[in-house]
């Protein structure tokens, strides 16, 4: 398990980096991901979505924006990111987007009431990934989609670079995530290259 003083540090960081989380150039980084995942995302008619590692909501609210019934939950565990999320929630899909603090190893939701969850540039953080891939499948509906888009290999390619964040960070091969989705019940549809090193995996919940 990660040690407590690493995941406060984490969140530390986050916490800090979340006022201006929007207007650096991460952020156009993140925002082209987000455009293109969406070309990839198939719902059900009323989805019930949640997106692990939220940051400030964007994701959410563009989901939220191109399916007028989907309702979302946003999960992180940065008190400060969650702040801004709540805060930037255009009023336009505000009644249906909810945001709570948590953390991705211990999601605190019930059984199978997500048709979708969505994990944007925040696996690489996590210490547990089998843990988290546990919580993604325990949460979905038999048949619901994993979404989940990271970096597949280290770049920029600097051993400094995994310094930035506390606890390190870790780069999933398409072999690797395909193990971890087996091992949580949840069979491969694909993945997609989405901008530089970011590669989308489509995971489905098995139904039986
Ligand atoms: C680089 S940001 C990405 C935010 C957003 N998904 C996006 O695409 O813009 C990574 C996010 O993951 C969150 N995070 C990292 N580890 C987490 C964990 N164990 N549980 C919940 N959130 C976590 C951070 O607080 C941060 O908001």
């Amino acid at each position: 398990m990660m040690q407590p003083k690493a995941i406060n540090s984490k969140q530390k960081l986050f916490d800090r980096w979340a006022p201006n989380y929007d207007w650096v150039f991460t952020s156009v980084f993140y925002q082209a991901i987000h455009h293109r995942l969406l070309e990839c995302v198939d719902l059900p008619e009323k989805p019930n979505v949640l997106d692990i590692g939220c940051g400030t909501g964007r994701l959410l609210t563009r989901l939220a924006t191109e399916f007028p019934n989907l309702q979302g939950t946003g999960l992180d565990f940065s008190a400060e990111m969650i702040r801004q999320a709540r805060r930037r929630k255009p009023d336009s899909v505000r009644p249906r987007l909810i945001y709570v603090r948590g953390n991705a190893e211990s999601l605190p939701f019930a059984d199978g009431q997500f048709d979708a969850v969505f994990n944007t540039i925040s696996f690489l953080h996590y210490q547990n990934p089998e843990q988290v891939f546990s919580e993604v499948s325990r949460v979905l509906v038999p048949g619901g989609r994993f979404y989940l888009a990271d970096s597949a290999f280290r770049w920029p390619p600097t051993p400094q670079f995994l310094n930035i964040s506390p606890g390190g960070m870790r780069f999933y091969s398409p072999q690797v995530r395909e193990q971890l989705g087996v091992q949580a019940g949840l069979d491969c549809a694909g993945h997609y290259a989405l901008l530089g090193p970011v590669l989308l995996s489509i995971f489905t919940k098995k139904t039986v």
